[in-house]
């Protein structure tokens, strides 16, 4: 298993490009087996969740390429069979994306139940209801989730919860159901807005995108489109975070600047001045420590819970004393626990870290337990005395392309070593 070593205490400076959003790019990717004809995917990232994606309609016959610019065609019309399978959907939660597709498209979908997962219990079923209240016969047996439906038919669905692969789901099969379908309290979300983007160019009808009601008016069939995919707002607020936490100078480029007011409003709040163009964020701290900053998780537009653990890094070496609340997931704060043991002051009551920043940590073998953790054990490790050992760092790159070349770019002293 990789590892990565980091040697702290470099104040990062310099550009870095922003890759397309994963959390955009898996729904796309499953939108693809909607289509009547083939899809070109561009900005598409070099992730292990895309390969893993890949391989899911690989084995329901889809045809892909890939071109040296990461572009992906695909070719659903040799689809042979509608199956998602335990061993690759229990490495990847998003796998759920295909079930409203397949049932929508073909009238059958068999897709394994995700299982357990480290930050939470994430069940699935507003998927399932919404479908179900569709005209879709859904059962679950033998650890997988087995629908039906001649056609689905539109319905009034109301969400219990926001939830964005719940929407993304439901969105993608009411698009060629009979009928109209609105989704109340759907996700806000940059990356639903993407896909619904992306299925209007396949011909869909879908209006109030980035509301919290989406109304689709069925149609009978969706045709394929080029599409790009829109910039990674997280992999963003991730270099973003470590020029301020240590003191440095970052620009992030080709990204959407526009996705990420909440965060931006926190960074400046932790005394960063910001600049913003119009694919372009510049973050300069000239050197300062930051100041501690408090917030809540929510879902958009408010602080996005997938930057939760690069601010709690922040805030270990802020100044001050901060607390984060965790409202999305009820068990994600693994990375604190690895933090403490690098020195971090950091104490745990219920959905609250409550964090004392410290002026460096101390580094120390640590294990990564999930994507964003992973992330912020990296953060916390540029900031701290020594080499830093982070340990299980698959979860990285699932999700973060090419992580240590950027950082090295920036100046960090990180690098692999292959275990
Ligand atoms: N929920 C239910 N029932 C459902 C669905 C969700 O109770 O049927 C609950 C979940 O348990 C959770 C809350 O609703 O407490 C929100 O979860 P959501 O469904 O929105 O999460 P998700 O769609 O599974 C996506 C991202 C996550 C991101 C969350 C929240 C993708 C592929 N994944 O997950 O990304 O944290 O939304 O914004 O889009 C990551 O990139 O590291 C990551 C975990």
């Amino acid at each position: 298993m990789d590892k990565l070593i980091i040697s702290g205490g470099r104040p990062l400076e310099g550009d870095v490009r922003i890759s397309g959003a994963k959390n955009a790019v898996l729904p796309i990717l499953a939108a693809t087996l909607l289509a009547d004809g083939p899809m070109t995917i561009g900005n598409v990232p070099h992730l292990q969740d895309v390969t893993t994606t890949m391989e899911l309609l690989g084995r329901m016959g889809v045809s892909l390429t890939v071109d040296e610019r990461m572009r992906i065609e695909v070719d659903p019309s040799t689809l042979h069979q509608c199956v998602a399978p335990y061993e690759l959907v229990r490495t990847m939660r998003a796998s759920i994306l295909v079930l409203g597709p397949l049932l929508a498209r073909y009238g059958e979908a068999e897709v394994s139940l995700p299982g357990g997962c480290a930050i939470g219990s994430r069940p699935v079923n507003i998927h399932l209801e919404g479908l179900a209240a569709m005209g879709a016969d859904i059962r679950v047996e033998g650890g997988y989730i087995r629908a039906r439906a001649n056609r689905l038919k539109g319905a009034r669905l109301v969400l219990d919860t926001v939830t964005v692969t719940g929407t993304e789901n439901l969105l993608m099969a009411a698009c060629l159901a009979d009928g109209i379908t609105v989704i109340e309290n759907a996700a806000r979300e940059p990356e639903v807005v993407d896909l619904a983007n992306c299925l209007k160019a396949m011909g869909a009808r879908i209006h109030g995108a980035g509301t919290d009601t989406l109304t689709v008016e069925g149609v009978s069939s969706l045709h394929g489109c080029e599409y790009r995919v829109l910039a990674d707002r997280i992999e963003t607020g991730t270099f973003l975070v470590a020029g301020a936490m240590t003191g440095g100078r970052v620009r992030t480029r080709d990204t959407a600047p526009k996705t990420l007011d909440a965060v931006l409003l926190k960074l400046e709040e932790a005394g960063a001045h910001i600049n913003v163009g119009e694919d372009w964020i510049e973050l300069d701290m000239q050197g300062r420590r930051p100041r501690a900053v408090s917030l809540r998780t929510a879902p958009y537009p408010a602080f996005p819970t997938d930057m939760q653990a690069q601010f709690v890094a922040l805030n270990t070496v802020a100044e001050g004393i901060a607390t984060i609340t965790e409202t999305v997931f009820e068990n994600r704060f693994m990375h604190a626990l690895e933090m403490q043991r690098m020195g971090a002051d950091i104490r745990i009551e219920g959905n609250t870290a409550i964090i004392r920043g410290v002026p460096r940590l101390k580094a120390a073998p640590v294990m990564a337990t999930d994507l964003r953790a992973s992330a912020s054990l990296i953060l916390a490790g540029l900031v701290s005395d020594g080499d830093t050992l982070v340990d299980r760092i698959y979860h990285i790159d699932r999700g973060y392309e090419c992580i240590e070349e950027k950082l090295s770019q920036l100046g960090a002293g990180i690098r692999r070593v292959p275990g």
